[in-house]
């Protein structure tokens, strides 16, 4: 019989929906020590709060998320509201003997995030970083053929994150929906949003980034702040781009931007190796693409794995081989592999040790594209 897992949710935005959901369907699937409880939901509006409440099933509302943290029937807290206030409700939750699991990036910064790490640690409180990318089957299937060695020494890396939904200057900055493009509440703009999802891959499956040069754009230089009715300087990165250097030898290039007309979510990764290369897309999140050098003269060439069957990873768990999960899969692996760490004392990465790592390359990328120059990045 499983124990109950009391959740505290803080925003009802995309986030608040994707990890409600993973909460709600992750027992059906996995067989777990814990089940999650949608305790509370918490949100400043009340009518919003019950109203999200209400769609999911949680027991309660609260519309001031220290509330949620006072109280004693609240487990772990998850954050799902903007960047700019990942940090005070990790600190503050921290400091109540509640489990985080806050949402990417980690922090607004690497000094913000390495303060954030040293809460947890002191507490001693589980805690996680919704990266969730790393539970795609076919995202975790590369990570195993790469452990494996079947690539052989790696020599390129490459991702691209690609948007549009900013080209309009039309669009204001600031409030509901977007507070991306503010950067006192987002922090920066494609680097920490989009890119962090990348950086967090490549270190997971390439190692360390030693160091990088970058460069950003902001195409529309003044926007309409929906906080305050002015025009306003535009802070946030629109577009982003940086070579690197990986610590194994391996070559980085990245590429992100909102400005790729017709590009909605395009997250693609490529890494080329010694015997074989592999690719990734998120269009077709559940196909991983690989070519072996060492496979039979004439029927060499690029496979495309439908990553479904049984022994592959996390698909065991799901329907029969051939029929594919999506998106919203990630986030029940990431319950799952949360609540499996909490049983067996061994967490679930990424931890926000483990998440600093990400925001030390976006810091160091941000840096470098102010600087001009090549920038090392420090080890978390
Ligand atoms: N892992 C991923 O793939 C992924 C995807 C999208 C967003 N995110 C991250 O998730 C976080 C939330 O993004 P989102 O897309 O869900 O945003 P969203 O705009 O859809 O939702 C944000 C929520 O925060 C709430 N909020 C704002 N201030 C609050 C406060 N003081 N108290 C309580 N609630 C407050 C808003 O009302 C809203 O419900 C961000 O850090 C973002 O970077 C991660």
């Amino acid at each position: 019989m499983s124990k109950p897992l009391n959740i505290g949710m803080i925003g009802y935005g995309f986030m608040g929906r994707a990890h409600s959901n993973a909460y709600r369907k992750v027992n059906n699937f996995f067989d777990l020590a814990y089940h999650p409880v949608l305790k509370a939901a918490c949100a400043r509006s009340a009518d919003k709060a019950r109203a999200f409440a209400d769609q999911w099933g949680y027991e309660s509302v609260e519309t001031d998320w220290r509330k949620l943290l006072e109280r004693k029937d609240i487990d772990a807290v998850d954050i799902c509201v903007p960047n700019n206030l990942h940090s005070e409700i990790a600190h503050a939750a921290a400091a109540a003997g509640k489990m985080i699991l806050c949402e990417k990036p980690l922090a607004m910064n690497g000094p913000e995030g390495l303060k954030m790490v040293q809460a947890v640690e002191k507490a001693k409180v589980a805690n996680m970083v919704w990266y969730n990318y790393r539970r795609v089957p076919a995202v975790t299937f590369a990570k195993k053929l790469i452990d494996d060695g079947k690539l052989g020494r790696v020599f390129h890396y490459r991702a691209n994150f690609l948007q549009d939904w900013t080209i309009s200057p039309e669009l204001p900055q600031g409030g509901t929906g977007l507070w991306r493009l503010d950067a006192a509440a987002a922090g920066s703009g494609v680097t920490g949003d989009l890119l962090a999802h990348c950086i967090d891959t490549a270190i997971w499956l390439n190692g360390h980034i030693a160091n990088v040069n970058a460069m950003t754009e902001t195409f529309v230089k003044e926007r309409k702040h929906t906080g305050t009715g002015k025009v306003e300087k535009v802070g946030i990165d629109d577009a982003c781009a940086f070579l690197c250097r990986f610590a194994n030898g391996s070559l980085g290039l990245f590429e992100s931007t909102r400005y790729a007309r017709g590009h909605k979510a395009l997250y693609t990764f490529e890494v080329n190796g010694e015997h074989a290369s592999l690719k990734w897309d998120l269009h077709d999140l559940h196909r991983l693409q690989y070519f072996d050098n060492r496979d039979e003269g004439p029927l060499r060439g690029w496979r495309s794995i439908h990553v479904t069957d049984g022994d592959h990873p996390y698909m065991g768990k799901w329907w029969v081989p051939g029929l594919q999960i999506g998106y919203e899969h990630s986030f029940v692996h990431q319950v799952a592999d949360f609540i499996e760490g909490i049983t067996k004392d061994k967490p679930a990465m990424p931890d926000f040790r483990d998440a600093l790592r990400t925001q030390h390359v976006c810091d160091a990328v941000l840096d470098s594209a102010k600087s001009g120059k090549w920038l090392d990045v420090p080890k978390a």
